[in-house]
């Protein structure tokens, strides 16, 4: 589908790269900052938009290497799009869309597993975990097939000495330099020994909420006192600080148990959280559906040996913040949808995150919605171009398809 005519204007004040960190000593900066209007938390358009400019392009924190043990091992999922991550031969990642070359089923179908060949079960292709393709039953008397053009479409990975495994669907052959995107963040981790945990579980809830207003409520925790009582015993929130990053962004507070140790939270943009405890860590993945529905994905991890009464613990403490966040969400989305609210104003200390982060949005939004207008024609950076369609000319039905594309919207 062609953009539609999207107006992005620039929010007063807006400079959406260089928001300082505001500690709670400093003094407060002019009031001067509004949400993004509400219609980016509905609108479809904008959220095809979002998709093309944000998801298509950035570096998205998908998993983590405790999920592998050996070659063969996989997990697919959903973040946008359809991807599955294999270990190979060689110990290295890959990572493809999940989607067979020859008739588009899903290569792989359970949501982990190990094989060193993955076969469809539509009409039986299978992939090596390169993504080459080594069998398509009865192809081999098919003259002028070529097995080495139908391999899996490829998505970039990048995996940082912690662990982390982040995908880039940029179907470009250089995508935006992760050290250039994430320059201060793999700092973050580097005091955890992330060996010392293990998968402990999983958990997803589909929620009735644009993705922004879940990452909205995460940057920041001015809603802690009110909306998280339990929380707000546990950590001395006066001293709650967001200071952003290069595409992330450091939360800390004082334990009130041990005010000299710091719980800290971080923020990977665009919609993913980490915690790390000393007894459990996890990835919060808030994976956008539709402009109106996101799955919330909690991938959790333990540390070895912690006694099972102590997990217990954690993970109800925990979930109980997930599920008040969640609540808010969803009541917070019937405003944001309701056709009366338009913008609020954020408060520049205890909200700069929010701030911080729906800049990152416009920022991209901006840049490919230009990029867009000079070329009149959609841009879709995921979209791998090693296709047929790419390279023959055009046939009949990509015609009409362009057509109404260029009538309807530009
Ligand atoms: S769709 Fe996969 S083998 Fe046909
Ligand atoms: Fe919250």
């Amino acid at each position: 589908m062609a953009p539609v005519a999207i107006d992005i204007a620039s929010r007063p004040g807006e400079n959406p790269t260089s928001s300082a960190p505001l500690k709670a000593n400093l003094p407060l900066p002019v009031m001067s900052h509004s949400t993004l209007p509400a219609q980016w938390m509905f609108d479809e358009p904008i959220f095809e938009l979002e998709k093309r400019a944000i998801f298509s392009k950035v570096w998205l924190l998908t998993s983590h290497t405790s999920h592998f043990s050996k070659p063969g091992d996989y997990v697919s999922g959903n973040y946008v799009f359809d991807y599955f991550i294999i270990r190979d031969r060689d110990n290295n990642y890959q990572a493809f869309h999940n989607v067979c070359r020859h008739r588009a089923h899903p290569v792989v179908t359970k949501s982990e597993g190990s094989s060193l060949v993955v076969g469809c079960k539509y009409h039986g292709w299978s992939y090596n975990p390169k993504g080459e393709l080594v069998k398509a039953p009865k192809f081999d008397t098919v003259e002028g097939f070529d097995k080495s053009a139908n391999g899996l479409f490829k998505v970039h990975t990048h995996v940082t000495e912690q662990g982390f495994i982040f995908l880039n669907y940029d179907s470009s052959a250089t995508p935006v330099p992760f050290e250039d995107h994430f320059s201060q963040l793999p700092a973050e981790w580097k005091d955890t020994d992330f060996s010392e945990y293990e998968p402990f579980y999983q958990r997803q809830a589909i929620g009735n909420f644009n993705w922004k207003t879940m990452t909205d409520g995460y940057q920041e925790c001015y809603h802690c006192t009110i909306a998280h009582p339990g929380f707000a015993q546990s950590l001395d929130l006066k001293q709650y600080t967001v200071e952003p990053l290069s595409n992330s962004a450091r939360h800390y507070a004082p334990k009130k148990s041990n005010p000299e140790e710091m719980q800290r939270f971080t923020f990977v943009f665009p919609t993913n959280g980490v915690t790390v405890t000393p007894e459990m860590w996890y990835i919060m993945r808030t994976c956008p559906l539709s402009a109106t529905k996101t799955r919330m994905e909690f991938d959790v991890f333990r540390r070895k040996g912690v006694p099972q009464e102590v997990l217990d613990e954690n993970r109800k403490f925990f979930t109980q913040v997930q599920q008040e966040d969640f609540d808010l969400c969803e009541k917070t989305q019937r405003g944001l949808s309701s056709g009366i609210y338009n913008t609020g104003i954020l408060h520049p200390r205890e909200e700069n995150g929010v701030l911080y982060y729906q800049g990152r949005v416009l920022d991209y939004c901006k840049t490919h919605l230009e990029k867009e207008r000079h070329l009149g024609e959609a841009i879709y950076p995921a979209r791998p171009l090693s296709q047929p369609d790419g390279e023959a000319p055009r046939c009949e039905a990509d015609k009409i398809c362009t057509e109404l594309e260029s009538s309807l919207s530009w």
